[in-house]
């Protein structure tokens, strides 16, 4: 009996894994919530530190002007000189503190933001890593890098400055706001009716705003994966002599970042000076009726510089709340973007049988059980049935695009079947462990990959028996396994450094080779594996693979016709459909009229 955990559905024929481009849906509260609070875990006594050093701030902010009003009313009218001694040594000594408080306030958030940023990041990252290879299939990479890199540095800067500030602003404003009813209750209310002026307006900027915002992220990520493609294929533009098609794309793409970004400028800065104008508007016309209120002996001198002092106050952090608000909008459209990728959750989870590996002498190490399978809607393998016996030379022939590297690719469960079962070692292939599974699967990919580092370290990856040996130690066992006559071309053997591109073909694959044989694969598959190799060095990779255990079942995907000669079995893959050969001459049929009904 097959057991499901974390994810019980299987993948549907519609691919889940593409991201949107268009996200009109941000994600919900309490799902933001359970991603962000862990972010902060460890910060606790930091979060306190900052919220007193706020809480600071906000009262010097609050009880400045009121003291100034006391003492133009006091001892200044009164002509108390000691009196405002006191009161102005009071005052330096309050915008001391609140200045130390202000510089701790931005060390200590400075460290906390970093460390959020950090852990968002690995968050990320750690989510993408966890996805199949059809997901990185759909997207392109540089939307991706996006993602990680600039929508991440977004959300960042507004949970550690833009909370922090419309808290402690949010704050002040009530303080102030309670300042100036207390002080007279009908200046007052000309300040917050043309606070509710300026309040409407933004919010009828805020949608405009935040449709650009949206834009001008997505037009970022467009710009990257342009960038991406071009550079990684510069060489086919070069060949093509296509830079002028090339920079036309670019060129179109970098034009709607550049007018996403203006709107956005414009519109995020036309919101300021806005603020300003009626904040100096309020003081004309607060500075006129408290004058006719003085004269009339319903309020002091004193009273009215408190006053205005407050107004000018109570402004700039609306106007500052403003352009925060902007800011929140990217956030959130940036936060939609990041939170997606941590949602997607992995088909390839199932329940794992921990017991390890059995290689129990089964018959069949890997079965196909009417096994379909399509990258997206398209069906491209048609239900394929056969198995593989243990110690047998299968070779996979059919013509180009025919689905040979697909099949392969579902035998090492680089994907898994939409329909059908495959089963390595008697058992679902999903149920085995990852570790277990690439112990057991051996793969060379037609397209081979080499991480940049040396040769050494190379054939090291992903080997725990090789992971601690030091270079020399490496040669032995390379010599050990007739492997090592295969790197004596390359100048310093092991310790070669490969640079990304300063290596051929025919020369990764060979690393390959000696990385997948030194793991003694019990099944190793080669996708055309040799296709790029020398016809000397191929037979003597050839004879290694043939002193490899009898046990080994080798699968060889080929258009060499001699490569296959020696097989066991030949499969024919044609359009998806598997047709085992009767044997060699039948095969050649087969591939000679090509639709496996010969
Ligand atoms: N990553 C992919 N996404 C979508 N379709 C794909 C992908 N890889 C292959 N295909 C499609 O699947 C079909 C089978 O491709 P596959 O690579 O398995 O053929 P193949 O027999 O290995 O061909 P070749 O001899 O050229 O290596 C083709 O029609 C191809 O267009
Ligand atoms: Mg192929």
């Amino acid at each position: 009996m097959l057991k499901y955990g974390k994810v019980n559905k299987p993948p549907s024929m519609k691919n889940p894994y593409k991201l949107s481009q268009n996200h009109n849906q941000p994600p919900s509260f309490e799902e933001s919530l359970a991603t962000i609070l862990p972010l902060f875990v460890g910060e606790t006594r930091n979060l306190i530190i900052i919220i007193i050093t706020v809480l600071i701030n906000i009262g010097t902010g609050v009880i400045t002007p009121y003291i100034i009003t006391r003492a133009i009313d006091g001892p200044i009218a009164n002509k108390d000189i000691q009196t405002l001694a006191i009161m102005s040594l009071g005052l330096v000594i309050l915008y001391i503190i609140s200045a130390i408080a202000a510089y701790g306030q931005a060390r200590i958030m400075g460290y906390v933001s970093q460390r959020v940023l950090f852990r968002l990041r690995a968050k990320v990252f750690s989510s993408l890593q966890s996805l199949p290879i059809d997901f990185f299939n759909r997207n392109k990479a540089g939307d991706l890098i996006s993602r990680i890199n600039n929508d991440t540095n977004k959300i960042n800067q507004f949970l550690s400055e833009g909370v922090l500030r419309f808290t402690s602003l949010f704050f002040s404003l009530i303080g102030i706001a309670a300042m100036m009813l207390y002080l007279n209750w009908q200046l007052a209310s000309i300040v917050f009716i043309l606070t509710a002026i300026i309040l409407i307006i933004t919010r009828i900027a805020t949608p405009f705003i935040e449709g650009v915002n949206k834009v001008g992220l997505e037009n970022q990520g467009a710009l990257s994966s342009e960038v991406q493609e071009g550079l990684l294929n510069f060489n086919a533009i070069v060949a093509f002599q296509i830079q002028d098609y090339y920079q036309n794309n670019f060129n179109k793409i970098s034009q709607a970042v550049y007018s996403s970004k203006i709107q956005t400028n414009i519109l995020n800065d036309s919101i300021a000076p806005l603020y300003t104008f009626v904040a100096n508007l309020s003081q004309i016309i607060l500075l006129a009726i408290g004058v006719s209120f003085i004269l009339s002996g319903s309020i002091t001198i004193g009273l009215l510089i408190g006053f205005l002092a407050y107004a000018q106050k109570f402004f700039e952090p609306l106007r500052i709340l403003g352009s925060i608000v902007g800011s929140l909008q990217g956030a959130l459209a940036a936060w939609t973007r990041v939170q997606e990728i941590i949602s997607l959750e992995s088909n390839l989870i199932l329940e794992e049988d921990k017991s390890g590996l059995k290689k129990r002498k089964t018959k069949h190490i890997l079965e196909f059980e009417n096994v379909s399978f399509g990258y997206d809607e398209k069906q491209i393998l048609k239900n394929m049935n056969f198995n593989l016996e243990q110690g047998k030379t299968y070779a996979l022939v059919g013509p180009t695009g025919g689905g040979k590297s697909t099949t392969a690719s579902l035998m090492a469960r680089l994907y898994d079947p939409q329909k059908g079962l495959v089963k390595l070692y008697n058992k679902d292939i999903r149920t085995h462990t990852a570790e277990d599974r690439t112990k057991a699967i051996g793969f060379i990919l037609q397209e081979p990959f080499l991480f940049s580092g040396t040769i050494g370290d190379n054939i090291r990856y992903g080997n725990p028996d090789l992971a601690n040996k030091s270079n020399a130690e490496l040669i032995e066992i390379l010599k050990d396994n007739n492997l090592l006559d295969l790197i004596s071309d390359f100048e310093y053997g092991v310790a070669t450094n490969i640079e990304n591109n300063a290596i051929s073909i025919g020369q990764k694959q060979i690393i390959s080779f000696i990385r997948v044989l030194l793991r003694r694969p019990q099944l190793l598959i080669l996708d055309e594996a040799t296709a790029n190799i020398d016809t000397v060095t191929e037979q003597n990779l050839q004879d290694i693979i043939n002193q490899l255990p009898d046990t080994t079942t080798k699968v060889i995907i080929a258009h060499r016709l001699n490569t296959i000669k020696k097989a066991d079995q030949i499969f024919f893959i044609n359009q998806g459909i598997l047709t085992p050969a009767e044997d060699f001459q039948h095969a050649l049929n087969l591939i000679k009229t090509k639709d496996g009904e010969s």
